[in-house]
């Protein structure tokens, strides 16, 4: 039965001490989270195929929370291991990032992204509600506001889309608000994302993308190391402050954060599915934050004033009041402390992770 009473440690009913499935625990999102459950009291596994992650990663976790991190390497889309890996483990809740996020590629392989994203996702859910696993934190993002939606941007804004990518957290969100329907014990949280950017302040962790960086913060990383020449700015004549485009950057440990919030308040709450914005409230300029990156590296970099790139919006960024008040959670680190995050990992990494 859905929801049925786990044999987990002491307080897992009580959303202390769970033991919780990680999917692409090894990703950006996934491993600051993954340091962040640990530190909060839960168990760990993960489940990850290292599409878009090295196993490294893993190493690097085991070091930083002291503990050994089971690892489950598989593709969710298969049906057979994803249920085995529930019968087999005591899972008391999945927090669901596994998934393909690139936009630009989503446009040039819609089939690969609606298939992996929804085909895991329909595997994934089959198999909780086959073990009596009741809750689950889907990444989506802020991306389902599509393009013109005002700002700032609430929960209740209707949704759409632009590309495969956004189509598919559109999709997934509506997917598991009809589970919900049909599994009413089930405690679904929906969590919007803005621009996530940062790394752990180790400088052990942060953000490695595979090939040339589509978002700004990484490839302001990567001009910082000497990787690529120069940034170019895809356009300054938006209606913003210094025409250039506004966006709500968080800081990648407050994104973990409000994680951990809300599958703590999963266990509290009597409604099936929750929707929260995480978001700092503030629309930060490119050019804002590559002077912050400026300042974090101590010299100035170079860039290049170019056209505007298809599908940008002026203005993106969160009324995050939702989250504040329902999980009693905010974003607490500034602009600069991202850059100084960024850079300090990105410093000491100017490659990336090995692939070793
Ligand atoms: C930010 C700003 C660019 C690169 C995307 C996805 C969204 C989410 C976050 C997953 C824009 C400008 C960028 C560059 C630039 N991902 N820019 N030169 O487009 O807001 O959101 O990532 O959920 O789904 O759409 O982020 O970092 O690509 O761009 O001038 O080389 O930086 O024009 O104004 P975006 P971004």
């Amino acid at each position: 039965m859905i929801g049925a009473p786990t044999t987990g440690a002491p307080g897992a009913a009580y959303g202390v001490g769970m033991r919780v499935l990680v999917t692409g625990g090894a990703g950006f999102i996934g491993s600051h989270t993954v340091i962040q459950l640990i530190a909060a009291g839960h168990d760990v596994l993960i489940v990850d195929n290292f599409a878009n992650s090295k196993p490294t990663v893993i190493n690097r976790l085991e070091a930083i929370t002291s503990k050994h991190l089971p690892v489950h390497e598989f593709d969710l889309r298969d049906t057979e291991r994803t249920e085995r890996l529930f019968a087999h483990e005591q899972i008391d809740a999945v927090i669901h990032f596994a998934g393909h996020k690139a936009v630009g590629q989503s446009s040039q392989e819609p089939l690969d992204y609606y298939q992996n994203n929804l085909g895991s996702t329909f595997s994934l859910v089959r198999a909780m509600t086959l073990h009596g696993v009741a809750k689950l934190v889907f990444s989506s993002s802020a991306t389902v506001y599509g393009a013109n939606a005002a700002v700032p941007m609430n929960e209740d804004f209707p949704t759409s889309a632009t590309n495969p990518y956004g189509w598919t957290k559109v999709m997934i969100e509506q997917i598991l608000r009809d589970v919900a329907v049909a599994q009413p014990e089930m405690r679904i949280a929906l969590m919007r994302y803005f621009n996530p950017v940062g790394a752990h302040p180790s400088g052990d962790l942060g953000e490695d993308p595979s090939g040339e960086p589509n978002n700004l913060l990484p490839y302001i990383c990567q001009v910082a190391v000497g990787r690529l020449e120069k940034l170019r700015i895809f356009g300054d004549d938006y209606d913003t402050p210094d025409g250039t485009p506004l966006r709500d950057y968080i800081h990648v440990e407050d994104l973990a954060a409000g994680h951990i919030a809300a599958l703590v308040r999963l266990d509290s709450t009597d409604r099936a599915v929750s929707t929260w914005n995480l978001g700092t409230g503030k629309g930060t300029s490119v050019f804002e934050m590559l002077h912050a990156f400026e300042r974090a590296v101590g010299r100035t970099l170079p860039y290049e004033v170019v056209g505007r790139r298809a599908g940008d919006i002026a203005a993106s960024y969160a009324d995050p009041g939702r989250a504040n008040t329902e999980l009693g959670w905010s974003a607490t680190h500034s602009i600069d402390d991202m850059c100084t995050d960024s850079w300090r990992w990105q410093s000491r990494h100017p490659n990336g992770y090995p692939d070793a």
